[in-house]
């Protein structure tokens, strides 16, 4: 097959990352996409880095071995742990990965606050701690680590009094800060962001790095002269380390949220 009518690898530790593929797929109807969930190692955010890092670089080789174009870590943890070690692995593949959107927060709040909220690895990682220092001028950037919420909605729990419990409480010291964005770092959240919004108890913006990472995708692919040449609908196939998700996985790549 030509290289351009080879799909795309979409990876996340888990389901989060189907929250990108669905922006991938708005974006780039006609390709044929791969996504490969780690669920049975899944919470990668609060492993060390060393495990995060083998355990990306053998989805990566998963991936591969079934002749992806691209690969889209659609994992904030996995990109801040690994995508440099996959770049120098591969340095002739389009390795996109996905970070929290500060930026376009920071620029847009002058001085108020922003709210990140993260997994502890993605908090802890130079790579991050890097761009929040970028903006720390351009705004208040408050750092949440989010110990448990990916797990949550790997479990699927998306609403209901635990969840709402959990929020309050991690939310709560900032409901009298002067935040009017909360930037999703870790593509499990997008699944709770009404949770989010509800618990904050304020109006607030929420925003996520999937349509950014969509368009790098694009760019990517127009730069390597690897966009597809189909015209009509492409496909998308789920594989998860554990197969019992499967059936869940179609249910958030269709999810309202
Ligand atoms: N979805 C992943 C992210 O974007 C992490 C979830 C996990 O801890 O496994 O960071």
């Amino acid at each position: 097959m030509e290289p351009r009518e080879q799909p795309i690898g979409v990876f996340d530790s888990g389901l989060g990352g189907i929250s990108v593929l669905r922006a991938c797929v708005a974006l780039l109807p006609q390709e044929n996409f791969l996504f490969f969930g780690d669920s049975a190692n899944a919470p990668y955010g609060e492993k060390s880095l060393d495990q995060v890092r083998r355990l990306t670089v053998a989805a990566a080789d998963r991936l591969l071995a079934q002749h992806v174009k691209a690969i889209v870590v659609a994992c904030n943890t996995a990109t801040s742990a690994a995508i440099g070690l996959l770049r120098q692995t591969h340095p002739e593949l389009p390795i996109i990965g996905i970070e929290p959107a500060v930026k376009p927060a920071a620029q847009a709040v002058g001085s108020s606050s922003v709210i990140v909220m993260a997994t502890p690895l993605t908090i802890r990682e130079d790579k991050y701690q890097k761009l929040a220092a970028a903006f720390c001028h351009e705004a208040n950037v408050i750092s949440l680590p989010c110990k448990g919420l990916a797990e949550m909605v790997e479990q699927g729990i998306f609403d209901g009094p635990v969840l709402d419990a959990y929020l309050q409480e991690l939310l709560l010291p900032f409901r009298y800060c002067n935040v009017d964005y909360i930037v999703l770092g870790c593509t499990h959240y997008p699944f709770v962001r009404q949770a989010i919004a509800r618990n904050f108890g304020r109006p607030v913006s929420i925003i996520d790095g999937s349509e950014g990472t969509a368009r790098q995708l694009r760019r990517q692919l127009e730069k390597a002269g690897l966009l597809t040449t189909r015209t009509s609908q492409g496909t998308v196939t789920f594989q998860n380390s554990r197969p019992d998700k499967l059936a869940m996985s179609q249910t958030l790549f269709l999810m309202k949220y």
